[in-house]
């Protein structure tokens, strides 16, 4: 392989770039490959022809201090050798103009993209342009009055229906729940900080904790769709969704694909959804239908949702099989199987700090407000939460007051005024517990695992605090002012006398001086 980013060489293509036409009018950046295995195998010729960058070192070195952080340049050239380079110029146009200015851009291609952290949790529902995005290819732009739907494999009548038909009311009731996202690669960097790993094959983003966001989602229970299809047949047991973006896997191509157990649509817990937060779903997430899955990992729900098939077993698709898996921490490189990983899909309780952020040099009089988010996938929801100023020794219940409305399928936010005594450096971090009972395990390490999913361990931030109710703190922050001289960063040298020679001099008489006299 050539060499990574940031040195990675521009592309030089061996041979003809084909053309992969795209497969429908008004679905741009649709091709379809699962129904053409000649087309797969055109592509995975073209792909083995060529000499791609290696993925970059980023766990055993330090994160580039950029933004994007990573640009995924390999990713760029498996584009431009199936003369899909115009995927990755279209997804960033679409980066730019639907999200916030100032996102994380953690990946640029496939965007992964998180909302900088001190915004995360100011609302109970996620704005959408602050609204996190991962994405594993690019960014279709689908025409909503040329989009439909197909409905197939083990269904009594399969169907095909516009967006018209689905968002007739007369056929089909309305459905609308407030649901929180989580990618199970939230808080990745923690683990890859103490422990690094593999990750996905494609790149396995150093998210911080902003991979969760919550919105309003309304459209259409799946189980409505189904039932118009009159049912499932046969043993089918898992559904299917297709989505219409292109995704490469060791080198071959794809759509998009993964299902879920039919019993989670019976209970109404699949929507098929067209709206976020009461606006038509943007691009990025998925427009013009993308699914939600009520308390899964993210990866189930599908953005540019174009098919939907009713199969016996869970799909045999890469994303299914073969990601998202979580392993035991005996197992790695050196042993790792899809078998011997097991398929993430409720998500279990977790937690972080948002606010104050890591290194933070805090002055407080005595209390240190913290805030952040608390989530449980599966249906449970956050009970309590608590956190700790002495790195989970001493734990403090956050007020029931002072955590955002309850709901079955969505994070809490919260806040506190924890009483921090101490100065210096302290570790911050919070639990929660779901109505199950279920809380967080303790250390990053507990839950360490070879592809760095849903790191989950208590959350913890080291803050530096300066408690200015304590008169010396008080002295020397007033000493400071009137030189003009902020305290933070507290690496900053002093550049005046500590104390004047008189008032060393008091105190050493008063401490009897260094040394005993006899
Ligand atoms: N659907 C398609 N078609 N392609 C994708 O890459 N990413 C999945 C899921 N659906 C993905 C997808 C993953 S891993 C997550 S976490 C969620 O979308 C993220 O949804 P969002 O980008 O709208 O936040």
């Amino acid at each position: 392989m050539a060499p990574a980013e940031p040195n990675a060489r521009p592309f030089r293509p061996k041979g003809e770039i084909p053309h992969f036409a795209e497969e429908r009018q008004g679905w741009k950046g649709y091709v379809e490959w699962e129904e053409y295995p000649e087309k797969k195998k055109q592509a995975q010729e073209i792909l083995k022809k060529h000499d791609f960058p290696e993925p970059p070192e980023f766990q055993l070195v330090p994160l580039p201090n950029t933004n994007p952080i990573l640009t995924g340049e390999r990713w760029k050239q498996y584009h431009d050798a199936c003369g899909l380079d115009y995927m990755y110029k279209d997804s960033w146009e679409t980066v730019l103009k639907e999200k916030s200015e100032d996102m994380i851009h953690v990946l640029q291609f496939p965007y992964n993209g998180e909302a900088p952290s001190g915004r995360l949790i100011k609302t109970e529902l996620t704005n959408n342009k602050d609204h996190f995005v991962r994405n594993h290819g690019g960014i279709p732009d689908i025409d909503p009055d040329k989009w439909t739907l197909d409905i197939g494999g083990l269904v009594k009548t399969p169907q095909k229906l516009t967006l018209a038909q689905l968002q007739d009311g007369s056929i089909f009731p309305r459905q609308s729940n407030i649901a929180t996202l989580q990618c199970s690669g939230t808080r990745r960097i923690e683990q890859i900080h103490e422990y690094p790993g593999d990750g996905d094959e494609l790149i396995n983003a150093p998210w911080g904790e902003g991979a969760i966001a919550t919105a309003r989602w309304t459209g259409v229970s799946l189980k409505k769709v189904i039932k118009y299809c009159g049912g499932l047949v046969g043993n089918a047991d898992n559904i299917e969704f297709y989505g219409a973006d292109t995704y490469f896997k060791k080198g071959s191509v794809h759509n998009y694909t993964v299902s879920v157990p039919w019993r989670k649509v019976k209970a109404h817990e699949v929507l098929l959804a067209w709206e976020m937060n009461g606006e038509p779903l943007p691009k990025i997430h998925g427009s013009p239908v993308r699914v939600v899955v009520y308390g899964y990992i993210g990866a189930r729900s599908v953005k540019w949702l174009y098919k939907i098939k009713a199969i016996h077993h869970p799909s045999a698709a890469p994303v299914q099989r073969k990601e998202y898996l979580y392993y035991t921490p005996q197992i790695g490189k050196q042993n790792a199987q899809y078998s011997n990983g097991f398929s993430i899909q409720d998500m279990p309780v977790s937690s972080a700090i948002i606010t104050p952020q890591n290194m933070g040099q805090i002055i407080h009089d005595g209390k240190i407000r913290l805030s952040g988010w608390a989530y449980s996938g599966g249906g449970h929801w956050p009970v309590r939460v608590e956190v700790s100023g002495d790195g989970g020794s001493i734990w403090y219940e956050v007020p029931a007051e002072n955590m955002s409305t309850k709901y079955f399928y969505a994070w809490r936010t919260w806040w506190i005024d924890l009483p921090v005594d101490a100065e210096g450096w302290l570790e911050m971090c919070v639990r929660c517990w779901d109505n199950a009972m279920n809380t967080q395990p303790t250390f990053v390490r507990s839950a360490w695992n070879w592809d760095l999913h849903v790191t989950s361990s208590a959350h913890r931030v080291k803050i530096y605090s300066i408690n200015k109710s304590r008169p010396a703190t008080a002295a020397r922050l007033k000493q400071l002012e009137d030189n003009n001289a902020p305290i933070a960063p507290i690496t900053r040298p002093i550049h005046f006398d500590l104390e004047t020679d008189e008032e060393y001099l008091k105190a050493m008489e008063s401490r009897a001086w260094r040394d005993p006299l006899e």
